[in-house]
């Protein structure tokens, strides 16, 4: 049976946290065994990190030792970096020229984006067109499947209306229309609780040492409502206990929540206990990260073989829109 092509990517504004591998690089390692490419939108980041271009050469780095050290294999799966691979930008202009400015305009993510962000001018056209350039990122490579977040959903539809209305066009179907994965894990609650974000500043990072994480849980909020050691406390709304579920074992598990809910534990002891799991998850990770850290060529090498290998798929599908559309 034919492989499935998959194709995700993240945009290397920072190094990525542990939302990011619950959330994304876990999910995409289950495709390894398909045909995956996993990408680095670096021209992705510039939409919105013009000003500060000078860390997304260094944040492309550390993303790439990110992947590595979160179990993807370049054995298996393409690695590569977007920029790396000049198709994404050619097709990315040649979508633009079909692409009606109203879809643009319409999404959802780019209004947001733009209230988000208020402190960034993103009234640009690189801005406006960051769907256009995802379109293209995906359908060079004729993708089947991009597991994303439910945010990256917009994109994932125009990606589709962008393949339909080009093949329509051009009486010619170059472009396969890409199914989007969503992956089901929840959000991750970050160490105030919201949302797991670099913006919010209450990030875990797959770089942090065990001693930063472990300080970082003890700054954990916990049940709001539970002042005193002696309030009893609900274990549902917590954090901490968010994270037990995860890391934890199932009996543990049930014993948090009966040791909460009585006031029979303290929320200092309760974090303790849950930074230990969580450091003996991310400790592979965090020594592979180090080792690889110090093995740049290697990494550099990855990159390189991934873009090649990308490149010559990318470039097929290129000459193939290039032709349908007349040039
Ligand atoms: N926009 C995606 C995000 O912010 C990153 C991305 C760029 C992407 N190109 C892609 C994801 C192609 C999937 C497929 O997360
Ligand atoms: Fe959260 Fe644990 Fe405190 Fe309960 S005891 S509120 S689960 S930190």
């Amino acid at each position: 049976m034919a492989k499935t092509r998959i194709l995700s990517g993240t945009r290397p504004t920072s190094q990525l946290h542990l939302g990011n591998l619950l959330g994304a690089l876990e999910n995409w390692k289950k495709f390894q065994d398909e045909d995956a490419f996993f990408m680095i939108a670096d021209w992705h980041a510039l939409t919105t990190e013009y000003e500060s271009h000078a860390k997304i050469k260094e944040n492309v780095f550390e993303v790439a030792l990110d992947y590595l050290a979160s179990g993807l294999d370049p054995a298996r799966a393409t690695i590569f970096v977007q920029s790396h691979v000049h198709q994404h930008a050619e097709l990315a202009l040649l979508l633009s020229m079909m692409t009606p400015l109203s879809w643009l305009e319409r999404n959802p993510t780019y209004k947001d984006q733009i209230d988000e962000l208020k402190e960034k001018e993103l009234h640009t056209h690189g801005f406006l067109g960051y769907p256009v350039l995802q379109a293209a990122d995906i359908l060079l490579y004729q993708a089947d499947t991009v597991p994303v977040g439910e945010d990256q959903l917009p994109h994932l539809e125009l990606a589709r209306e962008i393949a339909r209305r080009f093949n329509h066009l051009y009486g010619k179907k170059v472009f396969k229309e890409p199914e989007a994965l969503l992956s089901k894990v929840k959000k991750l609650p970050g160490l105030d609780g919201r949302k797991m974000s670099k913006s919010y500043g209450n990030a875990i990072y797959l770089s942090d040492s065990p001693q930063e994480v472990d300080k970082k849980v003890m700054q954990m909020v916990t049940d709001p409502a539970r002042k005193r050691r002696e309030d009893k406390g609900n274990p549902d709304v917590c954090p901490v206990y968010f994270y037990h579920k995860i890391f934890n074992t199932p009996e543990n598990v049930k014993v948090v929540d009966l040791e909460c809910r009585s006031a029979a534990r303290g929320c200092v002891d309760c974090k303790r206990e849950m930074s230990k799991c969580l450091q003996t998850f991310m400790a592979p990770i965090y020594e592979k990260r180090l080792e690889l850290k110090s093995k740049k060529d290697y990494v550099l090498d990855v990159l390189k073989n991934g873009a090649k290998k990308a490149a010559e798929i990318a470039e097929k599908t290129l000459q193939e829109a290039k032709s349908a559309a007349g040039l």
